[in-house]
């Protein structure tokens, strides 16, 4: 495919729909938008446009459809797979102009949005209402509630309360072509025809782009108390993760962390945790709105982990402790990034196979004398794969880390799992994903995508191989 570069007749023309202090082309901005935290991952656009309503990205589709342009949406540019970089060129459409919570309608438990508010902003909103929006990834303080959709974001809480898409009752975006779409409603049940919305849920930003979200809400839990539970070894602590649902009881959260992982955290904000030497820790939340409820549950956990050989077994009961352990645990991503250059997978299996996956992953990069440092939502089976550089040299990192990666997604996807849980192919995933889908669910997907963007200038680089 052969894109356009924009002549400074296009640039005004663009200019002229957004108001010139929202186009932007200076290097400096060039830069800070033309990376997210993927890696150190950097492609310059060669305009910034950021639009504040619905309208004037219908403009731009069709100016930019018309003329082949490029286009890559943006929200807050914490995304790992590289969705956000503008691989080709072309415009950075920065949704960060649409900020407004419209409505939380707290007699239908649901909320009408921009896709450019915070996800934690909107939930501490939902809060102050009783209301709950569970989905948080860990950089929720940062992250734009549009790119959550686009990439379906999970983190801790998905394990009871689900992923975005579980909340996302409809949509309005627009299209490619520039026209606009009103995906679904406010309602609970839709089977009228096809469902578009939950197509562009995790879409990645090659359909359509968001505008405005209908969310579903829950009450929210008016308890909740987290256990630390170390181990020596990380068999013992990845085992005890199915058992403790077998047993009857679904954490609000379940996190697996390695000694390494915890450590970079611990160096991150100078602060320390409890059994910080221990080979690897469970953190287990409970959450409800019944406090003795909550105590029962907890000492069901801890005998089934005193059954895998626990070392120790924390509480953290009061709201401070409970934030310094959560504080932790969501540094962690950015903590382990800064050791060295790195490479993130997300690996997903069956939650019963991640010792499987942990053992295979470890004797994978062992042999290549790759280090590993693995955290994650052990409770959903899915383990965040962070293969080091560290001290390797260049050329054995670069002869050895392709296949080392794709050894692990085959292992991954022989135990029934799968390339990436929450954080998408994007644009640093892409040639793996083969290994999990076959040519014809392939050739399906890029039919669907021609079908929204016939002349492929939304986000084109990302989910296939070009
Ligand atoms: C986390 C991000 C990396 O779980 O997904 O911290
Ligand atoms: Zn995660």
């Amino acid at each position: 495919m052969s894109y356009n570069k924009l002549t400074d007749k296009l640039v005004a023309a663009f200019a002229g729909i957004v108001g010139r202090e929202n186009c932007l082309s200076d290097n400096d901005s060039k830069t800070i938008y033309g990376q997210d935290e993927t890696e150190d991952l950097l492609f310059f656009p060669e305009l910034i446009l950021r639009p504040s309503t619905t309208q004037q990205v219908s403009e731009i589709m069709r100016l930019a459809n018309s003329h082949t342009i490029p286009v890559t949406p943006r929200g807050g540019g914490t995304g790992l797979s590289g969705g956000a970089l503008p691989v080709h060129g072309g415009i950075i459409l920065s949704m960060e102009k649409f900020k407004r919570i419209i409505e939380i309608d707290e007699k239908n438990f649901q909320a009408v949005v921009e896709p450019g508010v915070f996800t934690q902003v909107f939930q501490e909103e939902c809060e102050k209402r009783g209301l709950y929006y569970p989905p948080d990834p860990s950089s929720r303080g940062s992250s734009h509630l549009g790119g959550n959709l686009a990439e379906c974001a999970g983190g801790p809480r998905a394990v009871k309360y689900g992923v975005t898409k579980d909340y996302v009752l409809g949509v309005e975006a627009v299209l490619p072509t520039g026209e606009i779409i009103n995906a679904g409603g406010r309602v609970l049940k839709n089977v009228s025809g096809y469902n578009l919305t939950q197509l562009i849920v995790g879409s990645e930003g090659t359909l359509a782009i968001i505008t405005k979200i209908i969310f579903r809400l829950i009450p929210l839990p008016r308890a909740k108390k987290v256990l630390l539970v170390a181990f020596n070894s990380l068999k013992d602590a990845v085992a005890a993760v199915a058992s403790i649902f077998q047993r009857g009881i679904t954490p609000s959260a379940l996190e697996f962390m390695e000694r390494a992982a915890v450590r970079a955290a611990e160096m991150q904000l100078g602060k320390t945790f409890p059994n910080g030497n221990a080979e690897a820790q469970l953190l287990v939340e409970v959450d409800g709105n019944y406090e003795e409820t909550l105590v029962k549950d907890i000492e069901v956990i801890a005998a089934v982990v005193e059954q895998h050989h626990a070392l120790d077994v924390l509480l953290a009961e009061d709201r401070q402790k409970i934030e310094d352990v959560w504080a932790l645990r969501r540094s962690m991503g950015e903590a382990v990034k800064k050791i060295s250059t790195y490479k993130e997978e997300d690996t997903v299996v069956p939650r019963a196979a991640l010792p499987q996956l942990i053992r295979g992953v470890k004797e994978i990069c062992g042999k290549f004398g790759i280090t590993s440092i693995c955290y994650g939502h052990a409770g959903d089976g899915n383990v965040h794969v962070n293969i080091l550089k560290d001290k390797m040299d260049d050329a054995a990192w670069e002869q050895h880390l392709d296949t080392a990666i794709r050894e692990i997604f085959h292992l991954t996807v022989s135990l029934g799992g799968t390339i990436s849980g929450e954080h998408g192919i994007g644009y640093s995933q892409k040639s793996y994903l083969p290994i999990a889908l076959s040519d014809a669910e392939l050739n399906l997907m890029k039919a669907v995508k021609r079908t929204f963007d016939p002349n492929n200038i939304l986000n084109p680089g990302k989910i296939f191989e070009d």
